[in-house]
């Protein structure tokens, strides 16, 4: 049986959000900020990042997939959706659940530079070092581990365990 480790609390997550959320409506205030959700594993933070914020904000998605395991994507990224609002000259910030190799973020800031945005930045849930292949720079962040597969507040393993209101560590 697949064991679940508790690595962070539903309450510990709410004042994680509400930390961040503070900062980027500070940095962001006066600015045409637009928010944009890596599908699916963003799904839940996006949805508690904007309830937090006290500016106003647009939001869309996007998506990629890549080849690879369950665990390890392959680095061959390709884009599945596309955003839909118009970012040209405008703040983009890019909401991602976790931050693993970097291959996917590096992927999404070259891919959303060609639509000539004002800035783009980015906004992890977790930053999860031990794999980093891209010196991408994590502009916000809630929390940051090591190593190891993290499942809950969006993130999945298989497409199960996205729905907890916790993060744990699955060991296999
Ligand atoms: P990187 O940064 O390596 O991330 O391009 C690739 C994809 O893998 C996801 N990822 C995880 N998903 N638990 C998950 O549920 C994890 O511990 C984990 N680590 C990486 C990440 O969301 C990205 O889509
Ligand atoms: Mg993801």
């Amino acid at each position: 049986m697949p064991e679940l480790v508790p690595v962070l609390s539903k309450n510990d997550i709410d004042s994680l959000v509400t930390k961040v959320a503070h900062r980027i409506s500070t940095d962001y205030r006066n600015h045409d900020l637009i928010l944009i959700g890596v599908l699916k594993g963003a799904f839940v933070f996006l949805s508690d990042l904007v309830r937090s914020l006290d500016i106003p904000v647009q939001i869309d998605f996007i998506r990629v997939f890549s080849y690879g395991s369950d665990m390890s994507s392959s680095g061959e990224i390709h884009l599945k959706k596309d955003i839909e609002v118009d970012i040209k000259d405008k703040d983009v910030l890019i909401v991602e659940d976790i931050v693993d190799t970097g291959l996917t973020l590096k992927y999404l800031i070259d891919y959303l530079r060609s639509y000539h945005p004002k800035t783009i930045k980015v906004c992890v849930f977790i930053d999860k070092h031990q794999r980093r292949e891209t010196d991408i720079a994590i502009d916000y962040s809630c929390h940051d581990v090591d190593k190891g597969f993290l499942v809950g507040y969006g993130l999945d393993y298989n497409e199960n365990y996205r729905y907890l209101s916790g993060i744990y560590h699955l060991k296999l």
